[in-house]
């Protein structure tokens, strides 16, 4: 399979391994379809795939990086775990079961997928997560944590337990979830953005819980100011959103099941930076503290708050 090279210099865990600057989601794909668009993503140029045991597609995943002969070390796998992890037995089945279901050897980042399964089994499946991480013998070479807010990840630090590489979130110029983000900074957290591509083009509203903004005039891709930036940029809209993410800092987790879209997603690591007044442009379209008036912000679960 002939490979695309994109220069993408990826950013720093506290492990001190780098992770791609821009990964492909998974999530509702399934079987072949998915195996086949992960083979297309990585011989596009992909090089972080981002999976979950809720997702019920590892097996596609590990199968897709199998055949596409790409050596396993230029590949970044993140796969998450939902529950059932607060016991050390629990916890070697779950991790176990993500090798043997993607049939690899190892796991670059292991997430907590949610934080919802309250504060003591919270720590507990951290606690063992990292243990194992230490124990494996390079089995899962980070853990993070996914949907997790400030007081999630303080109570972590308050029990002395180990920062975790990554608090993957949702995050778009929408829901920019600034103190989340700020304080993960300030911890060496990397932050993942799901959900980066607000969805998409089609009605936002028609997927997960949605958002209460979603699918009407003048937000989502329809917003003005977005789409006065991917004009003056000569971006697509898409490309903006990631690019945005990507300029923040975060570590976009985008998902596409079209391959035209696959190479116009991946580009944006080709193209130059927004201008400081798109970035301006784009802080406009941030809705915290407007939920009252357009409702629910987040497209997804987003836990961050949960007990
Ligand atoms: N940790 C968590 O709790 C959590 C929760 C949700 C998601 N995630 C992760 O984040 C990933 C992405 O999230 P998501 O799928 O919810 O949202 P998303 O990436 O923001 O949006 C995906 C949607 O955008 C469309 N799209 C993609 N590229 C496009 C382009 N260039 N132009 C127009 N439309 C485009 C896709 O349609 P087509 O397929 O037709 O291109 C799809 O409908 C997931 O796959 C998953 O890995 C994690």
């Amino acid at each position: 399979m002939s490979q695309v090279k994109y220069s993408d210099p990826g950013l720093t865990l506290n492990t001190a391994a780098t992770i791609p600057s821009l990964g492909l989601g998974v999530y509702q794909l399934e079987g072949e379809e998915c195996k086949e668009l992960v083979l297309q993503a990585l011989k596009t140029g992909y090089r972080l795939i981002d999976t979950a045991q809720f997702y019920r597609n590892e097996n596609a995943v590990g199968q897709a990086v199998r055949e596409s002969g790409i050596p396993r070390e230029e590949i970044f796998i993140t796969t998450k775990v939902q529950a059932g992890a607060h016991t050390v037995e629990g916890c070697k089945r779950k991790v176990e079961k993500s090798l043997s279901d993607l049939g690899l050897d190892y796991i670059d980042l292991f997430l907590i997928h949610g934080p919802l399964m309250g504060p003591e089994k919270r720590v507990d499946t951290w606690s063992n997560l990292v243990d194992f991480m230490h124990r494996s013998e390079g089995k899962i070479r980070a853990v993070g944590v996914s949907n997790f807010g400030i007081a999630h990840l303080e109570a972590l630090r308050e029990e002395g337990l180990e920062i975790p590489s990554v608090n993957q979130i949702e995050l778009h110029p929408h829901l920019p979830q600034t103190p989340i983000v700020d304080y993960c900074k300030s911890k060496g957290i990397v932050i993942q953005a799901y959900c980066p591509l607000m969805r998409g083009q089609q009605n936002q509203a028609s997927l997960g819980e949605g958002a209460g903004w979603a699918g009407k005039a003048g937000f989502g891709w329809d917003h003005e100011g977005l789409k006065g930036v991917a004009e003056k940029e000569n971006m697509t809209i898409g490309q903006v959103l990631l690019k945005w993410s990507i300029q923040k800092g975060y570590c976009p987790q985008a998902k596409t099941s079209s391959p035209t879209r696959l190479k116009e997603n991946l580009d944006v690591l080709h193209l130059p930076p927004l201008s400081e007044e798109s970035m301006n442009e784009l802080e406009k379209m941030n809705l915290e503290g407007r939920e009252e008036e357009v409702g629910r912000l987040a497209l997804e679960w987003n836990p961050v708050d949960c007990p």
